[in-house]
């Protein structure tokens, strides 16, 4: 891919790359060359092969910036209408998450803006949400859908995600997430209602909308059986499955969605060490969300150690929604995974980087900067990574590079700067 053509070198920069064994504190004087949208190679200036120098046709000075690969978001739900602020000031008089999501309100409040919302009301709002995620250097994105819960309103916001992918320069990764919670016209039926988010994962593949499969599994969610069910039909499509689960209550889902060899298991505050276990031996990705667990005021804390010791790879995302994680901050999610769940910063960086690639299934291709992999990263402001996570409430992005090319934010929207 990156054989003969022409090369862009990126110099003068400290490189940072993810790959497994590269150095912390990253490469002083690092470079970086690029062609047809991939690394080519990634190390010291003064080493780049003489072979690959006779190829380079544009060189970019980067100041000294610090070089990290692009981040990578793989847990949000970006697609919705509405706010749920009313529902925040509702939890300061005492209400809980689940006792508002029982009344009716909480995801259901959600899916009724939603349902109102036209295609392209849904595509406007969130084209700016994203855009907010783009400043901070994130370059793939992951969607979900579960604010339609029907089989028209789900395509719709599938259809949206979509469309993100295709107006913006992000890479864009979307998941069925029909089994959010359940359809009103459902009520008392929630059997009935999970053989139609089956059946419809089979349309929403054949009109490409699926990249995989998710299930709230909850109390206020779906049982472990009905999730089964769900992830059955995923399997029987060949579509890779993930689960928000253990979140509010220990359902025992992370071992089963690690059973189906589980791209993911999300949230996981509830965790038991038997889920652990089976996480570590499915190699199932453990995506911590700090910003849920901050805003709804959680107290219980993902059994962090126990992960780390059993080898479970660890992302962090900002899983936002409109009702237990509104911000648009990935950077801030690093902090405060750090500041409230004691990861460390390098484990912080690499869970939006490395992990997070492979958390949506990207691992060989996304997330580290090596040759091979797409040239997708982004420069800051800051001398050294943990930067990245020990401040917090500024943007020190500089510039936004994916694919080899340059993304301008004039006027607030991400587009080709060249
Ligand atoms: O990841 N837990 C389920 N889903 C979302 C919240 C959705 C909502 O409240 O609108 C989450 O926290
Ligand atoms: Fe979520």
């Amino acid at each position: 891919m990156t054989g003969e053509g022409t090369l862009s070198l990126w110099r003068n920069a400290r490189l940072v790359s993810m790959a497994p064994g590269a150095s912390w504190d990253g490469v002083a004087d690092g470079a970086l060359l690029t062609g047809d949208g991939h690394i080519a190679w990634a190390g010291e200036g003064g080493a780049v092969p003489a072979s690959m120098r006779a190829r380079i046709t544009a060189e970019h000075d980067l100041g000294g910036a610090l070089l990290t690969p692009g981040l990578i978001d793989c847990h949000s739900h970006l697609v919705y209408a509405g706010s749920r602020a009313a529902e925040f000031e509702q939890r300061l008089q005492g209400a809980s998450y689940e006792d508002i999501a029982r009344a009716g309100g909480g995801i259901r409040h959600t899916v009724t803006a939603t349902r109102a919302a036209s295609e392209s009301a849904l595509l406007a709002q969130a084209l700016r949400r994203a855009a907010c995620l783009m400043a901070e250097g994130v370059t793939t994105l992951e969607i979900k859908s579960g604010y339609g819960l029907s089989a028209e309103c789900e395509a719709r916001c599938l259809r949206v995600a979509r469309q993100i992918g295709a107006q913006l320069p992000l890479t864009v990764r979307t998941t069925s997430l029909g089994a959010h919670a359940l359809a009103p016209e459902f009520a008392g039926r929630p059997d009935a209602y999970i053989d139609e988010v089956c059946r419809w994962l089979a349309l929403q593949q054949a009109e490409g909308l699926v990249d995989a499969v998710d299930v709230f599994c909850d109390d206020i969610g779906f049982s472990p059986a009905q999730t089964r069910r769900v992830l059955d039909a995923a399997r029987s499509l060949g579509l890779p499955v993930k689960l928000h689960a253990e979140q509010l209550s220990n359902q025992g889902g992370a071992a089963l969605a690690a059973e189906y060899g589980a791209l993911s298991c999300d949230h996981l505050e509830w965790l038991d060490s038997q889920g652990v276990a089976s996480m570590a031996a499915a190699g199932t990705v453990a995506v911590l969300l700090p910003g849920a667990f901050y805003f709804l005021r959680e107290t219980r804390l993902p059994p962090v150690a126990a992960l780390r010791e059993a080898g479970v790879p660890i992302a962090i995302a900002t899983d936002h929604n409109p009702g237990s994680a509104p911000g648009l901050s990935l950077l801030l999610m690093l902090n405060m995974a750090c500041t409230l769940f004691r990861l460390t910063p390098e484990e912080a960086l690499r869970g939006v980087t490395e992990h997070a690639a492979r958390a949506l299934g990207l691992q060989d291709s996304h997330g580290v900067l090596a040759p091979g992999y797409v040239a997708d990263f982004a420069l800051w402001d800051l001398e050294h990574p943990r930067e990245l996570a020990s401040n917090f409430g500024h943007n020190p992005c500089r510039q936004v590079v994916r694919g080899g090319r340059p993304i301008s934010f004039a006027g607030g929207m991400p587009a080709w700067a060249d």
